[in-house]
């Protein structure tokens, strides 16, 4: 770096803006092929994680780089379930604050509040700091269903240790324990969303923990990154467009509206795919069933015509649906209401986030990228207030 202009007019440096293409570090977890679509965590294809496995056993597979035998998955799934009660004093902020927050900022300062009542959570040895990880990916469920719960004027359900991760979820949020379709609808979904490579959120969390702060501190890092609109604050505002376009008959002239306006379309692009995000591609598989299950069916309709013609119009540049694109109508279809569908890709991203972390301080150096100088020039002199023009 030393023969590297760091000092520069704007625009003389070419840098990779947005860190594209740069190499962040060497990790086991995940693997996304941006050019032919595919998704592999730990070298398994995601869509025989979806058909086969649990998010439980995802989890497991992402912290602990293998597939579990049956004892060890026994044992996780139950340390899971047992540790899915959150502090009063956390449900009672939640119920105070209600909702005159966005649910993905009441997340964010709930995850914060565990740490006052958890001596154990500035663990810094692996073990003690995957302990944290398991409480997290158990809690941030149960915080966020309370979160919903409390939307909808309903006090928050306490979570069962009989169900599993998915299915406690929705009973959490609805206070009836789902139908097996509906419980495996939500398993597939976290299961879906619970690793991405060097995603926006995933390299804030290793950033974080690169310079030794706690696992709390770096997911709370990780959620607030993942709230923003090109990141996982996408999944509620592709839905919202879908409600405002309303009709498909006006949906092609939103499109080109947009694009005509130079708005972005939420739920297509991605740095990385050039091609149809797998993940969409799975959930369109099975849409049609649960939306008509859940009488969704007309955001269908819409969403095609959405699709055909930002593809038309950008597929020969790469954009094409991501998947947040579809999941927002798959929570929409499970009767989950709109703003609960970012703190939830966060309950599932929350095993890919503790995962990485983890697998930063087995071999950490802290992050310290450097910017190239555009200010004022070098030496300029200091001049006292009453002086400056
Ligand atoms: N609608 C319209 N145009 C788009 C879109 C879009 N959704 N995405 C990219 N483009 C255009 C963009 O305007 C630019 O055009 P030009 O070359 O004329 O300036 C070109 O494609 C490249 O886009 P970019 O914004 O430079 O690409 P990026 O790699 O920096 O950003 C992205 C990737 C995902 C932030 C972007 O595609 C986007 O803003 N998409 C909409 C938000 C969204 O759906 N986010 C979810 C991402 S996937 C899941 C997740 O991470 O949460």
């Amino acid at each position: 770096m030393s023969d590297f202009k760091m000092s520069a007019k704007p625009g003389e440096v070419d840098f990779p803006r947005g860190l594209e293409g740069v190499i962040a570090g060497e990790s086991t977890k995940s693997r996304v092929n941006g050019q032919e679509g595919k998704l592999y965590y730990l070298g398994i294809p995601i869509q025989e994680l979806a058909e086969h496995s649990t998010y439980e056993e995802t989890s497991y597979l992402l912290l602990h780089d293998q597939l579990p035998r049956q004892a060890e998955l026994d044992g996780f799934t139950s340390a899971l379930a047992t540790s899915r009660q959150v502090p009063m004093q956390i449900l009672e902020h939640i119920e105070k604050v209600g909702v005159k927050d966005h649910p993905m900022g009441l997340l964010r300062t709930a995850v914060s509040m565990l740490s006052a009542y958890d001596p154990s959570s500035e663990a810094s040895d692996q073990e003690g700091m995957e302990e944290e990880a398991v409480k997290l990916i158990s809690q941030m469920a149960t915080i966020t269903a309370a979160i919903g719960r409390v939307r909808q004027g309903k006090a928050p359900v306490m979570p069962r240790d009989d169900l599993s991760h998915a299915a406690n979820f929705l009973y959490m949020l609805n206070g009836e324990p789902p139908d097996d379709y509906a419980a495996r609808v939500m398993d597939v979904l976290l299961i879906l969303l619970a690793d991405h490579g060097c995603n926006a959120s995933t390299f804030v969390c290793i950033a974080t923990t690169s310079t030794e702060a706690d696992m709390i501190s770096s997911v709370v890092a990780g959620l607030s990154s993942l709230k923003g609109p090109l990141h996982g604050g996408a999944n509620e505002r592709a839905v919202h467009m879908l409600d405002e376009i309303g009709d498909p008959e006006r949906a092609r002239r939103y499109v080109e509206d947009a694009l005509e306006q130079k708005r972005k379309v939420m739920g297509f692009g991605h740095r990385v795919y050039k091609t149809k995000d797998p993940r969409a591609t799975m959930l369109q598989e099975f849409i049609r069933e649960i939306a008509k299950r859940g009488g969704t069916e007309h955001y269908l309709e819409i969403a095609a015509i959405v699709e055909k013609t930002m593809v038309d119009r950008l597929g020969a540049k790469g954009i094409y649906p991501n998947v947040d694109f579809m999941s927002g109508v798959v929570m929409a279809s499970l009767g989950i209401e709109t703003p609960l569908f970012t703190p939830i890709f966060a309950v599932s991203r929350v095993a890919g986030w503790t995962a990485h972390i983890l697998e930063q301080r087995s071999d950490n150096r802290i992050f310290r990228p450097r910017f190239i100088y555009t200010g004022p020039e070098l030496g300029t002199a200091y001049r006292p207030a009453g002086q400056r023009g």
